[in-house]
Protein backbone atom coordinates (compact mmCIF):
# COMPACT_ATOMS: atom_id res chain seq x y z
CA UNK A 1 0.00 0.00 0.00
CA UNK A 2 1.49 3.37 -1.32
CA UNK A 3 2.79 5.34 1.83
CA UNK A 4 2.02 8.74 2.33
CA UNK A 5 4.15 11.00 4.20
CA UNK A 6 2.51 13.34 6.46
CA UNK A 7 1.84 17.54 5.75
CA UNK A 8 2.34 18.82 2.33
CA UNK A 9 5.25 19.58 0.73
CA UNK A 10 6.25 23.44 1.67
CA UNK A 11 8.39 25.91 0.21
CA UNK A 12 10.15 28.68 1.52
CA UNK A 13 7.78 31.50 0.80
CA UNK A 14 5.37 29.61 2.71
CA UNK A 15 7.05 30.99 6.27
CA UNK A 16 8.38 33.83 7.91
CA UNK A 17 10.97 34.50 11.18
CA UNK A 18 9.73 35.74 14.28
CA UNK A 19 12.30 37.73 15.56
CA UNK A 20 14.11 37.12 18.71
CA UNK A 21 15.80 39.05 21.23
CA UNK A 22 18.25 41.58 19.89
CA UNK A 23 21.34 42.20 21.76
CA UNK A 24 23.51 45.33 21.89
CA UNK A 25 26.05 42.72 20.73
CA UNK A 26 23.89 41.89 17.60
CA UNK A 27 24.82 44.89 15.16
CA UNK A 28 25.85 43.41 11.52
CA UNK A 29 29.38 44.11 12.00
CA UNK A 30 29.79 41.94 14.72
CA UNK A 31 28.30 38.72 12.53
CA UNK A 32 30.12 35.62 10.56
CA UNK A 33 29.01 34.46 7.78
CA UNK A 34 31.19 31.20 8.27
CA UNK A 35 30.21 28.01 7.07
CA UNK A 36 31.69 24.27 7.17
CA UNK A 37 31.78 22.57 4.05
CA UNK A 38 33.28 19.33 5.74
CA UNK A 39 31.71 17.60 8.57
CA UNK A 40 33.74 17.34 11.25
CA UNK A 41 33.41 16.31 15.15
CA UNK A 42 33.13 18.16 18.26
CA UNK A 43 36.81 18.25 18.83
CA UNK A 44 37.84 19.62 15.70
CA UNK A 45 37.55 22.10 13.32
CA UNK A 46 36.29 21.78 10.04
CA UNK A 47 38.97 20.72 7.03
CA UNK A 48 37.39 23.46 5.13
CA UNK A 49 35.23 26.19 5.85
CA UNK A 50 33.65 29.26 3.59
CA UNK A 51 33.89 32.55 4.79
CA UNK A 52 30.30 33.15 2.91
CA UNK A 53 27.63 30.27 2.56
CA UNK A 54 27.08 30.35 -0.91
CA UNK A 55 28.06 27.96 -3.34
CA UNK A 56 27.36 28.32 -7.59
CA UNK A 57 25.81 25.32 -9.27
CA UNK A 58 28.16 22.76 -11.45
CA UNK A 59 26.73 24.00 -14.63
CA UNK A 60 27.71 25.08 -17.76
CA UNK A 61 25.86 27.98 -17.88
CA UNK A 62 27.29 29.25 -14.50
CA UNK A 63 30.74 27.81 -13.35
CA UNK A 64 34.03 28.52 -15.27
CA UNK A 65 37.09 29.52 -14.44
CA UNK A 66 36.49 33.65 -14.09
CA UNK A 67 33.26 32.35 -11.92
CA UNK A 68 35.25 30.29 -9.62
CA UNK A 69 38.17 33.09 -9.21
CA UNK A 70 35.06 35.89 -7.57
CA UNK A 71 33.81 33.55 -5.76
CA UNK A 72 36.73 32.27 -4.16
CA UNK A 73 38.02 36.15 -3.83
CA UNK A 74 34.41 36.67 -2.04
CA UNK A 75 35.02 34.09 0.36
CA UNK A 76 32.62 31.71 -1.31
CA UNK A 77 32.97 28.68 -3.50
CA UNK A 78 32.33 27.67 -7.16
CA UNK A 79 31.63 23.94 -8.60
CA UNK A 80 33.39 23.80 -11.83
CA UNK A 81 31.00 21.83 -14.66
CA UNK A 82 31.77 18.31 -15.12
CA UNK A 83 29.51 18.17 -18.18
CA UNK A 84 32.35 18.74 -20.53
CA UNK A 85 35.19 16.19 -21.01
CA UNK A 86 37.93 15.83 -18.18
CA UNK A 87 41.04 17.11 -19.26
CA UNK A 88 38.72 20.44 -20.06
CA UNK A 89 37.12 20.23 -16.78
CA UNK A 90 40.98 20.09 -14.94
CA UNK A 91 42.24 22.45 -17.24
CA UNK A 92 39.88 25.26 -15.67
CA UNK A 93 40.64 24.18 -11.88
CA UNK A 94 44.55 24.81 -12.92
CA UNK A 95 43.41 28.18 -14.27
CA UNK A 96 41.90 28.51 -11.01
CA UNK A 97 44.30 27.54 -8.49
CA UNK A 98 47.29 29.03 -10.65
CA UNK A 99 45.20 32.37 -10.57
CA UNK A 100 46.19 33.51 -6.90
CA UNK A 101 49.68 32.99 -7.19
CA UNK A 102 49.55 36.12 -9.08
CA UNK A 103 51.10 34.48 -12.16
CA UNK A 104 48.50 33.86 -14.27
CA UNK A 105 48.88 31.20 -17.40
CA UNK A 106 48.15 33.80 -20.80
CA UNK A 107 44.54 32.84 -21.92
CA UNK A 108 44.62 35.14 -25.27
CA UNK A 109 47.70 34.27 -26.99
CA UNK A 110 48.21 35.55 -30.94
CA UNK A 111 50.93 34.69 -33.94
CA UNK A 112 52.54 38.28 -35.09
CA UNK A 113 51.16 37.73 -38.12
CA UNK A 114 47.55 37.32 -36.86
CA UNK A 115 44.75 40.09 -37.92
CA UNK A 116 43.73 42.87 -35.44
CA UNK A 117 40.35 41.35 -36.41
CA UNK A 118 41.28 37.91 -35.35
CA UNK A 119 43.23 39.53 -31.73
CA UNK A 120 39.71 40.97 -30.77
CA UNK A 121 38.02 38.10 -31.65
CA UNK A 122 40.11 36.38 -28.83
CA UNK A 123 39.29 39.12 -26.59
CA UNK A 124 35.91 38.80 -26.62
CA UNK A 125 35.87 35.49 -26.51
CA UNK A 126 37.91 35.51 -23.43
CA UNK A 127 36.94 38.59 -22.02
CA UNK A 128 40.44 39.83 -21.39
CA UNK A 129 41.91 42.83 -23.27
CA UNK A 130 45.88 41.69 -23.12
CA UNK A 131 46.62 39.66 -25.84
CA UNK A 132 50.13 38.01 -25.62
CA UNK A 133 52.00 37.84 -29.10
CA UNK A 134 53.96 35.07 -29.32
CA UNK A 135 55.92 33.13 -32.25
CA UNK A 136 53.60 30.29 -31.97
CA UNK A 137 50.61 31.66 -30.35
CA UNK A 138 50.60 29.36 -27.72
CA UNK A 139 50.71 30.64 -24.35
CA UNK A 140 54.22 29.04 -23.31
CA UNK A 141 55.87 30.12 -27.25
CA UNK A 142 58.69 32.37 -27.66
CA UNK A 143 57.34 36.30 -26.41
CA UNK A 144 57.49 38.55 -29.32
CA UNK A 145 55.15 41.72 -27.96
CA UNK A 146 51.85 42.65 -26.48
CA UNK A 147 48.97 43.73 -27.80
CA UNK A 148 45.94 45.82 -25.80
CA UNK A 149 43.15 47.62 -26.39
CA UNK A 150 44.66 50.76 -25.89
CA UNK A 151 47.24 49.76 -29.14
CA UNK A 152 44.52 50.05 -31.55
CA UNK A 153 41.37 52.03 -32.76
CA UNK A 154 38.78 49.01 -33.44
CA UNK A 155 36.54 51.39 -35.85
CA UNK A 156 39.51 53.13 -37.80
CA UNK A 157 42.32 50.75 -37.63
CA UNK A 158 42.07 48.17 -40.70
CA UNK A 159 41.06 45.46 -39.22
CA UNK A 160 43.27 43.31 -41.90
CA UNK A 161 46.38 44.49 -40.48
CA UNK A 162 48.77 42.23 -38.85
CA UNK A 163 49.24 42.69 -34.93
CA UNK A 164 52.84 42.60 -35.77
CA UNK A 165 52.06 46.15 -36.48
CA UNK A 166 50.47 47.52 -33.58
CA UNK A 167 52.19 45.55 -30.47
CA UNK A 168 54.44 46.96 -28.42
CA UNK A 169 57.18 44.84 -29.41
CA UNK A 170 59.42 42.51 -26.81
CA UNK A 171 62.22 44.87 -27.01
CA UNK A 172 60.48 47.72 -25.97
CA UNK A 173 58.18 45.17 -23.35
CA UNK A 174 59.13 45.85 -19.54
CA UNK A 175 59.47 41.74 -18.58
CA UNK A 176 60.12 39.71 -15.45
CA UNK A 177 62.23 36.14 -15.50
CA UNK A 178 61.30 33.23 -14.00
CA UNK A 179 61.75 32.21 -10.61
CA UNK A 180 61.02 36.01 -9.56
CA UNK A 181 58.88 36.01 -6.13
CA UNK A 182 55.23 37.71 -6.70
CA UNK A 183 56.58 40.57 -4.69
CA UNK A 184 59.71 41.50 -6.51
CA UNK A 185 56.83 41.22 -9.97
CA UNK A 186 54.75 43.28 -8.31
CA UNK A 187 57.23 46.12 -7.15
CA UNK A 188 58.65 46.08 -10.90
CA UNK A 189 54.67 47.02 -11.81
CA UNK A 190 54.69 49.70 -9.57
CA UNK A 191 58.11 51.05 -10.82
CA UNK A 192 57.91 51.19 -13.83
CA UNK A 193 54.01 52.17 -13.81
CA UNK A 194 52.77 49.03 -16.08
CA UNK A 195 49.54 47.33 -15.73
CA UNK A 196 50.68 44.14 -16.88
CA UNK A 197 54.05 42.25 -16.74
CA UNK A 198 55.21 39.31 -18.63
CA UNK A 199 57.30 36.61 -17.15
CA UNK A 200 59.88 34.83 -19.91
CA UNK A 201 62.06 32.08 -19.07
CA UNK A 202 65.90 32.22 -19.74
CA UNK A 203 65.10 31.18 -23.43
CA UNK A 204 62.66 34.20 -23.46
CA UNK A 205 59.53 32.38 -24.08
CA UNK A 206 56.58 33.00 -21.67
CA UNK A 207 55.88 31.72 -18.51
CA UNK A 208 53.07 34.08 -16.92
CA UNK A 209 51.90 37.18 -16.90
CA UNK A 210 51.44 39.37 -13.70
CA UNK A 211 48.39 42.36 -13.25
CA UNK A 212 48.32 45.77 -11.17
CA UNK A 213 44.69 44.26 -11.32
CA UNK A 214 45.19 41.25 -9.54
CA UNK A 215 47.20 43.24 -6.85
CA UNK A 216 44.49 45.38 -6.52
CA UNK A 217 42.01 43.01 -6.23
CA UNK A 218 43.33 40.99 -3.30
CA UNK A 219 44.20 43.56 -1.27
CA UNK A 220 40.65 44.70 -1.61
CA UNK A 221 39.32 41.19 -0.99
CA UNK A 222 40.31 40.49 2.76
CA UNK A 223 37.94 37.44 2.74
CA UNK A 224 39.50 35.23 0.35
CA UNK A 225 39.29 31.93 -0.03
CA UNK A 226 42.87 30.55 0.06
CA UNK A 227 44.27 27.20 0.74
CA UNK A 228 47.78 26.27 2.55
CA UNK A 229 49.68 27.96 -0.44
CA UNK A 230 47.74 30.55 -0.84
CA UNK A 231 46.01 29.75 -3.86
CA UNK A 232 42.18 30.49 -4.41
CA UNK A 233 40.15 27.40 -3.06
CA UNK A 234 37.86 25.80 -6.14
CA UNK A 235 35.33 22.82 -6.17
CA UNK A 236 34.38 20.65 -9.02
CA UNK A 237 31.39 18.89 -9.80
CA UNK A 238 31.85 15.03 -10.70
CA UNK A 239 29.62 11.84 -11.47
CA UNK A 240 28.61 8.28 -11.14
CA UNK A 241 30.17 7.31 -14.33
CA UNK A 242 33.45 8.26 -15.23
CA UNK A 243 34.90 8.97 -11.81
CA UNK A 244 37.83 6.62 -11.96
CA UNK A 245 39.59 9.00 -14.79
CA UNK A 246 37.67 12.21 -13.60
CA UNK A 247 38.82 12.35 -9.79
CA UNK A 248 42.31 11.51 -10.31
CA UNK A 249 42.80 14.59 -12.56
CA UNK A 250 40.72 17.04 -10.67
CA UNK A 251 42.81 16.70 -7.62
CA UNK A 252 45.93 16.30 -9.52
CA UNK A 253 45.31 19.44 -10.92
CA UNK A 254 43.71 21.18 -7.41
CA UNK A 255 40.26 20.87 -7.05
CA UNK A 256 39.72 21.20 -2.95
CA UNK A 257 36.51 19.88 -2.95
CA UNK A 258 34.68 17.14 -5.20
CA UNK A 259 30.80 17.14 -5.37
CA UNK A 260 28.69 14.71 -6.94
CA UNK A 261 26.14 16.03 -9.54
CA UNK A 262 23.29 13.80 -9.48
CA UNK A 263 19.52 14.67 -9.74
CA UNK A 264 18.80 11.88 -7.46
CA UNK A 265 21.84 10.78 -5.04
CA UNK A 266 20.28 7.82 -3.55
CA UNK A 267 21.79 5.15 -4.98
CA UNK A 268 24.09 2.74 -5.36
CA UNK A 269 25.94 4.07 -7.86
CA UNK A 270 26.43 7.37 -5.77
CA UNK A 271 27.99 4.92 -2.38
CA UNK A 272 30.15 2.85 -4.90
CA UNK A 273 31.50 5.98 -6.33
CA UNK A 274 32.24 7.65 -2.90
CA UNK A 275 33.45 4.64 -1.36
CA UNK A 276 36.32 4.57 -4.09
CA UNK A 277 37.48 8.06 -3.79
CA UNK A 278 37.43 7.31 0.12
CA UNK A 279 39.41 4.29 -0.37
CA UNK A 280 41.82 5.91 -3.14
CA UNK A 281 42.08 9.54 -1.32
CA UNK A 282 41.26 9.69 1.93
CA UNK A 283 40.60 13.28 3.34
CA UNK A 284 42.13 14.71 0.62
CA UNK A 285 39.33 16.20 -1.26
CA UNK A 286 36.20 17.34 0.44
CA UNK A 287 33.06 14.83 -0.75
CA UNK A 288 29.69 16.40 -1.44
CA UNK A 289 26.80 13.98 -2.02
CA UNK A 290 23.35 14.08 -3.54
CA UNK A 291 20.98 15.60 -4.15
CA UNK A 292 18.66 14.36 -1.87
CA UNK A 293 15.30 15.25 -0.23
CA UNK A 294 14.31 12.97 3.06
CA UNK A 295 16.28 12.00 6.00
CA UNK A 296 16.53 7.77 5.24
CA UNK A 297 18.72 9.51 1.70
CA UNK A 298 20.55 12.09 4.28
CA UNK A 299 21.47 8.82 6.57
CA UNK A 300 22.21 6.35 3.41
CA UNK A 301 24.94 8.79 1.96
CA UNK A 302 26.56 9.73 5.62
CA UNK A 303 26.37 6.05 6.89
CA UNK A 304 27.23 3.90 4.00
CA UNK A 305 28.99 6.70 1.19
CA UNK A 306 30.96 8.38 4.06
CA UNK A 307 30.19 11.90 1.91
CA UNK A 308 31.46 15.40 3.94
CA UNK A 309 28.22 17.29 3.26
CA UNK A 310 25.00 16.72 1.57
CA UNK A 311 23.05 18.37 -0.90
CA UNK A 312 18.94 18.86 -0.61
CA UNK A 313 17.06 19.80 -3.65
CA UNK A 314 15.23 17.78 -6.51
CA UNK A 315 12.78 19.37 -8.53
CA UNK A 316 13.05 22.57 -7.45
CA UNK A 317 15.21 24.55 -9.91
CA UNK A 318 14.53 27.66 -11.56
CA UNK A 319 15.01 26.01 -15.07
CA UNK A 320 14.30 22.77 -13.80
CA UNK A 321 11.41 20.51 -14.94
CA UNK A 322 11.75 17.22 -13.88
CA UNK A 323 9.10 17.03 -11.31
CA UNK A 324 6.81 17.84 -14.76
CA UNK A 325 8.61 14.85 -16.41
CA UNK A 326 9.05 12.34 -13.87
CA UNK A 327 6.98 13.28 -10.87
CA UNK A 328 9.86 12.82 -8.64
CA UNK A 329 10.87 16.04 -5.84
CA UNK A 330 9.77 17.14 -2.91
CA UNK A 331 8.93 21.20 -2.04
CA UNK A 332 12.31 22.25 -0.75
CA UNK A 333 10.95 24.06 2.27
CA UNK A 334 10.05 19.90 3.51
CA UNK A 335 12.60 18.35 1.96
CA UNK A 336 15.51 20.43 3.76
CA UNK A 337 13.82 20.66 7.02
CA UNK A 338 13.41 16.55 7.02
CA UNK A 339 17.18 16.51 6.46
CA UNK A 340 18.29 18.95 8.97
CA UNK A 341 16.07 16.58 11.52
CA UNK A 342 18.47 13.61 10.46
CA UNK A 343 21.44 15.19 10.35
CA UNK A 344 20.87 17.06 14.02
CA UNK A 345 19.77 13.22 14.93
CA UNK A 346 23.24 11.91 13.80
CA UNK A 347 25.15 14.80 15.31
CA UNK A 348 23.59 13.73 18.78
CA UNK A 349 24.11 9.89 17.65
CA UNK A 350 27.69 10.23 16.89
CA UNK A 351 29.31 13.62 17.58
CA UNK A 352 29.62 14.23 13.87
CA UNK A 353 28.58 17.28 12.38
CA UNK A 354 27.49 16.98 8.59
CA UNK A 355 27.20 20.54 6.67
CA UNK A 356 24.00 20.52 4.93
CA UNK A 357 23.36 22.14 1.25
CA UNK A 358 20.34 23.32 0.02
CA UNK A 359 20.24 23.49 -3.82
CA UNK A 360 17.96 25.42 -6.23
CA UNK A 361 14.58 27.49 -6.34
CA UNK A 362 15.90 30.07 -3.84
CA UNK A 363 14.01 32.81 -6.23
CA UNK A 364 15.22 35.76 -3.86
CA UNK A 365 17.52 36.90 -1.06
CA UNK A 366 14.47 36.04 1.81
CA UNK A 367 14.45 32.80 0.43
CA UNK A 368 18.35 32.31 0.50
CA UNK A 369 17.86 33.82 4.28
CA UNK A 370 15.13 31.38 5.05
CA UNK A 371 16.84 28.44 4.16
CA UNK A 372 19.91 28.99 5.83
CA UNK A 373 17.77 29.89 9.26
CA UNK A 374 15.98 26.73 8.71
CA UNK A 375 19.61 25.07 9.65
CA UNK A 376 21.28 25.01 5.97
CA UNK A 377 24.91 25.69 6.27
CA UNK A 378 24.95 26.30 2.37
CA UNK A 379 22.82 27.41 -0.25
CA UNK A 380 23.98 26.49 -3.56
CA UNK A 381 22.62 29.05 -6.59
CA UNK A 382 22.84 28.50 -10.64
CA UNK A 383 19.91 31.29 -11.82
CA UNK A 384 21.30 33.93 -9.22
CA UNK A 385 25.39 33.47 -10.80
CA UNK A 386 24.43 32.99 -13.88
CA UNK A 387 23.43 36.82 -14.19
CA UNK A 388 26.45 38.08 -13.14
CA UNK A 389 28.98 39.14 -15.21
CA UNK A 390 31.25 36.14 -14.44
CA UNK A 391 29.27 33.10 -15.53
CA UNK A 392 30.53 32.16 -18.74
CA UNK A 393 27.73 33.31 -21.58
CA UNK A 394 27.75 36.09 -23.70
CA UNK A 395 25.54 39.10 -23.28
CA UNK A 396 22.49 39.43 -25.75
CA UNK A 397 19.69 41.82 -26.27
CA UNK A 398 16.30 40.94 -26.65
CA UNK A 399 13.33 43.62 -27.07
CA UNK A 400 16.23 46.55 -26.01
CA UNK A 401 17.16 44.56 -22.73
CA UNK A 402 20.24 42.52 -22.06
CA UNK A 403 20.24 39.41 -20.91
CA UNK A 404 22.11 36.48 -20.87
CA UNK A 405 21.83 32.87 -21.33
CA UNK A 406 21.27 29.94 -18.96
CA UNK A 407 20.02 26.12 -19.72
CA UNK A 408 19.76 23.46 -17.41
CA UNK A 409 22.09 20.27 -17.16
CA UNK A 410 19.04 18.65 -18.40
CA UNK A 411 18.26 20.49 -21.38
CA UNK A 412 18.94 19.18 -24.97
CA UNK A 413 21.74 21.94 -24.81
CA UNK A 414 23.56 20.44 -21.87
CA UNK A 415 22.69 16.80 -22.34
CA UNK A 416 24.19 16.03 -18.89
CA UNK A 417 23.15 12.77 -19.11
CA UNK A 418 25.71 11.62 -16.51
CA UNK A 419 23.57 13.60 -14.20
CA UNK A 420 20.20 12.00 -15.07
CA UNK A 421 21.10 8.08 -16.39
CA UNK A 422 22.77 5.78 -14.91
CA UNK A 423 22.55 3.75 -18.21
CA UNK A 424 23.58 6.58 -20.58
CA UNK A 425 20.48 7.01 -21.79
CA UNK A 426 19.01 10.38 -23.32
CA UNK A 427 15.39 9.67 -24.27
CA UNK A 428 13.91 13.07 -22.98
CA UNK A 429 14.63 16.77 -20.87
CA UNK A 430 14.74 17.63 -17.34
CA UNK A 431 15.57 21.34 -17.84
CA UNK A 432 15.38 24.29 -20.16
CA UNK A 433 17.40 26.45 -22.57
CA UNK A 434 16.10 30.31 -21.37
CA UNK A 435 17.49 33.78 -20.63
CA UNK A 436 17.98 35.64 -17.17
CA UNK A 437 18.55 39.32 -16.98
CA UNK A 438 22.28 40.81 -16.30
CA UNK A 439 22.34 41.89 -12.46
CA UNK A 440 26.32 42.92 -12.55
CA UNK A 441 29.57 41.71 -10.89
CA UNK A 442 29.42 38.78 -8.13
CA UNK A 443 31.02 40.99 -5.85
CA UNK A 444 28.06 43.83 -5.64
CA UNK A 445 25.19 40.67 -5.67
CA UNK A 446 26.88 39.09 -2.81
CA UNK A 447 27.24 41.99 -1.34
CA UNK A 448 23.93 43.30 -0.73
CA UNK A 449 22.41 39.60 -0.22
CA UNK A 450 25.20 39.23 2.76
CA UNK A 451 24.44 42.78 3.96
CA UNK A 452 20.17 41.78 4.58
CA UNK A 453 21.15 38.52 5.67
CA UNK A 454 23.76 39.85 8.33
CA UNK A 455 20.66 42.27 9.27
CA UNK A 456 18.48 39.37 9.28
CA UNK A 457 20.46 37.55 11.79
CA UNK A 458 20.70 40.63 14.23
CA UNK A 459 16.67 40.51 14.25
CA UNK A 460 17.18 36.92 14.86
CA UNK A 461 19.60 37.58 17.55
CA UNK A 462 22.25 35.69 16.05
CA UNK A 463 26.16 36.21 15.17
CA UNK A 464 26.99 33.17 13.82
CA UNK A 465 24.70 30.59 11.13
CA UNK A 466 24.78 28.32 13.80
CA UNK A 467 23.21 30.51 16.27
CA UNK A 468 20.70 31.51 13.49
CA UNK A 469 19.42 27.80 13.07
CA UNK A 470 19.56 27.29 16.78
CA UNK A 471 17.49 30.46 17.41
CA UNK A 472 15.15 30.12 14.18
CA UNK A 473 10.91 30.18 15.00
CA UNK A 474 9.18 29.99 11.93
CA UNK A 475 5.53 31.00 11.21
CA UNK A 476 3.65 29.80 8.37
CA UNK A 477 1.99 32.73 6.76
CA UNK A 478 -1.16 32.70 4.78
CA UNK A 479 -1.84 34.42 1.13
CA UNK A 480 -3.67 36.80 3.02
CA UNK A 481 -0.17 37.81 4.98
CA UNK A 482 1.88 36.89 2.17
CA UNK A 483 -0.42 39.83 0.22
CA UNK A 484 0.17 42.13 3.66
CA UNK A 485 4.11 41.40 3.10
CA UNK A 486 4.33 43.84 0.15
CA UNK A 487 3.59 47.11 -0.35
CA UNK A 488 -0.56 48.11 -0.45
CA UNK A 489 -2.89 50.75 -1.39
CA UNK A 490 -0.02 53.28 -2.06
CA UNK A 491 1.42 54.57 -5.27
CA UNK A 492 5.11 53.34 -5.05
CA UNK A 493 7.43 55.74 -6.85
CA UNK A 494 10.36 54.53 -5.50
CA UNK A 495 10.31 50.84 -6.38
CA UNK A 496 12.65 50.32 -9.12
CA UNK A 497 14.72 53.38 -8.56
CA UNK A 498 18.42 53.06 -8.81
CA UNK A 499 20.22 52.21 -5.70
CA UNK A 500 24.06 52.93 -4.02
CA UNK A 501 25.09 49.23 -3.98
P1 LIG B 1 18.49 27.51 -9.54
O1 LIG B 1 19.44 28.15 -8.56
O2 LIG B 1 17.07 27.61 -9.12
O3 LIG B 1 18.71 28.02 -10.93
O4 LIG B 1 18.81 25.94 -9.54
C1 LIG B 1 20.09 25.42 -9.80
C2 LIG B 1 20.07 23.94 -9.50
O5 LIG B 1 19.16 23.26 -10.38
C3 LIG B 1 21.40 23.23 -9.74
O6 LIG B 1 22.30 23.36 -8.69
C4 LIG B 1 20.95 21.79 -9.94
O7 LIG B 1 20.76 21.11 -8.72
C5 LIG B 1 19.61 21.93 -10.60
N1 LIG B 1 19.65 21.75 -12.07
C6 LIG B 1 20.58 22.13 -12.96
N2 LIG B 1 20.21 21.85 -14.22
C7 LIG B 1 19.01 21.25 -14.12
C8 LIG B 1 18.11 20.70 -15.08
O8 LIG B 1 18.31 20.75 -16.30
N3 LIG B 1 16.99 20.12 -14.58
C9 LIG B 1 16.73 20.04 -13.24
N4 LIG B 1 17.52 20.58 -12.32
C10 LIG B 1 18.65 21.18 -12.75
Amino acid sequence: MAKILDGVSRTFSEYLLVPRLTKRQHIPANVSLRAPIAKFDGTAEPRLSLNLPFVSASMQSVSGVDMAIALARQGALAFVYCSQPVEKQAEMISRVKLHKAGFVASDSNVKPDATLAEAIAITKATGHSTVAVTDDGTSKGTFVGILTDKDFWEFEDDLNDPVSAYMTSVEHVVHGTEGMSLDEANAMLRKHKKECLPILDKKGRLQSLVFKKDYVDHRKNPNELLDAQKRLVVGAGINTHDYRDRVPALLEAGADVLSFDSSDGYSEFQREAARWIRERYGDAAVLGGGNVVSGEAFDYLVRDADVDFVKVGIGGGSICITREQKGIGRGQASALLDVIAARDRHLEKTGVYVPVCSDGGLANDTQIILALAMGADLVMMGRYFAMTDESPTPRVSIGGRVYKPYWGEGSNRARNWQRYSTTGEWRFEEGIDAYVPIVGPVKDVLGVTSAKLRSTMCNMGASTLRELAENVVLTRISEQSFVEGGTSNVLSLDKDQPQEV
